[in-house]
């Protein structure tokens, strides 16, 4: 095997300038991949045994070379990947990494900043102050709440919900546990459309999967607040514990927004904490287009929102708000004595905020991807998404095979083909096969590697989601996208 033809120098590591060397070669490669972006598949069938045969091989005893090893990795790694980062991706809720928010990441790992204590990393945590005074801002939320940056919707709700816990009891839970001296069993409100995240924090904070109440949700997939109501009054009465409601903008299936206002008022009036998980819509409150139309998110204590899914900032990057000052630190904030630091006014520890310690410098690429774009740019960028959407509604309304069964202001369009000599709807055996049908053009448009969809299952059966939210998808790649739809739901009907 070749000797690595990089430097080590004295300290083991490459030296600075084969790291630059490297850092070139892995830029023009990337460079490469993206100028031919849409002549790559989005994803191609998968092969596990295959693909573990290939990667599976001993750790080598000696270094190789970066060369080969970048070579490897686009041979060998990158072909089995699904190319999130593709125009053409449009699964689940997408997340979209601009290239500002990519070098970031790059800057961040060379500084490799610990952002867990003020005195850690001073500029990490004003900056981190700053972003997310910006997020709040661009959301609606109060910029002088408690907030941090966490990794992922589904950990912000479960920090804000042990938050909410502990202010539900008149005991100290962190000292004596829900098994303390009041031991009413708590209880967790949300709708039946909310995302699997709440199921998870309360599983992992010991409330149970039984006392999460999911309340049922109108036609138009919202919650139905005086279900909420009722559903509450009955556990007051029966002794149990309202400790928070969760309520939805932008739920995961169909992009619908519980109505705020209402659940805010049963949740004021009941002392219950109302947690607002708009990991998916918060942001688009930024968008011209949508704005207008959108949920008060400043009524919630706490608020999550992703600018991982909308804000075209790359993987991990959530925020988590909280206008009862001082409720996080309340429940997260323990400092052994190796962790203590006196510092000047203004200062956080953001170790305070969350159950996490060692935690990186997710502030930088917010910073850069917000100053890149400008406030400007992201709205004209979200209301381009939005427009695309409109666009792709618009040619499935026009074609007599297409439905739109839910409407949505967002970039997320639910369609479903239904071709008139196809299965009936009005048999359960006909719905069965009109489902089959729609899973089969979700998996062969996959396979085909043109485009990457998913499903969900709403009350009226399957749909096919198609999110919009890279950065680079253009009106083009809707129409090859219509073209492919077509073009398999033919083939497979
Ligand atoms: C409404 C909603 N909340 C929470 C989450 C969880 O997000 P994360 O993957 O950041 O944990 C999702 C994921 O799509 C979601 O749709």
């Amino acid at each position: 095997m070749a000797e690595p033809s990089t430097t080590l120098g004295d300290t083991g590591d490459w030296a600075p300038v084969d790291f630059e060397r490297h850092g070139r070669e892995l830029l023009a490669s990337l460079r490469e991949h993206f100028e031919h972006v849409r002549d790559v598949p989005v994803a191609r069938p998968y092969d596990p045994a295959g693909l573990m045969a290939r990667l599976d091989t001993a750790a080598p005893e000696r270094g190789e070379d970066f060369s080969r090893i970048l070579a490897d990795t686009w041979d060998q790694v990158v072909p089995d990947l699904v190319q999130w980062n593709h125009p053409a991706f449009h699964g689940y809720f997408s997340t979209c990494a601009s290239f500002p928010g990519v070098l970031a990441e790059t800057m961040t790992a060379a500084l490799n900043v610990n952002a867990m204590l003020w005195k850690t990393s001073p500029s990490a945590s004003a900056l981190e102050l700053v972003v997310l005074r910006w997020l709040a801002d661009m959301a609606g939320y109060p910029a002088d709440a408690d907030a941090v940056l966490v990794g992922g919707a589904s950990l912000a709700t479960l920090y804000a919900l042990g938050a909410a816990r502990d202010a539900a009891y008149p005991h100290d839970v962190r000292e004596h546990g829900l098994a303390g001296p009041d031991a009413a069993v708590p209880r967790i409100y949300t709708s039946d459309q909310a995302h699997s995240s709440v199921d998870k924090a309360a599983i992992t904070l010991g409330v149970g999967l039984r006392n999460v109440v999911r309340i049922p949700a109108d036609s138009g997939y919202r919650m139905r607040p005086d279900l909420l109501e009722a559903a509450i009054a009955e556990d007051v009465a029966a002794g149990r514990r309202p400790v928070a409601v969760v309520a939805t903008v932008g739920t995961t299936s169909v992009a619908a927004a519980d109505p705020l206002g209402p659940i805010a008022d049963i949740c004021r009036r009941h002392g219950v904490w109302l947690h607002v998980d708009a990991a998916y819509g918060g942001l688009f409150a930024l968008s011209t287009a949508l704005r207008p139309a959108l949920e008060d998110v400043s009524v919630g204590d706490s608020l999550v929102v992703n600018p991982q899914k909308t804000l075209f900032v790359p993987l991990d990057a959530t925020s988590l708000h909280c206008r009862r000052r001082g409720a996080l630190a309340n429940t997260y904030r323990l400092v052994p004595e190796y962790l203590t630091s006196a510092h000047p006014g203004g200062a956080a520890d953001f170790m305070d905020l969350s159950p996490q310690l060692g935690r990186g410098f997710r502030a930088l690429k917010l910073w850069w991807v917000i100053r890149a774009f400008g406030l400007d740019g992201l709205r004209s960028r979200l209301d381009h998404a939005v427009a695309l959407a409109g666009e792709l509604r618009g040619l499935a309304a026009a074609h007599p095979d297409w439905h739109c069964p839910v409407p949505s202001d967002y970039p997320l369009v639910c369609l479903r083909y239904q071709p008139s000599d196809g299965p009936r709807t009005d048999t359960p055996e006909g719905r069965a096969a009109l489902d089959a049908l729609n899973a089969r053009i979700v998996a062969e448009l996959n396979d085909a590697g043109e485009a990457f969809v998913s499903h969900s299952v709403i009350r009226d059966g399957y749909v096919i989601r198609i999110s919009l939210a890279n950065i680079h998808t253009t009106a083009d790649d809707i129409t090859r996208l219509w073209a492919a739809l077509n073009r398999v739901a033919e083939k497979t009907r």
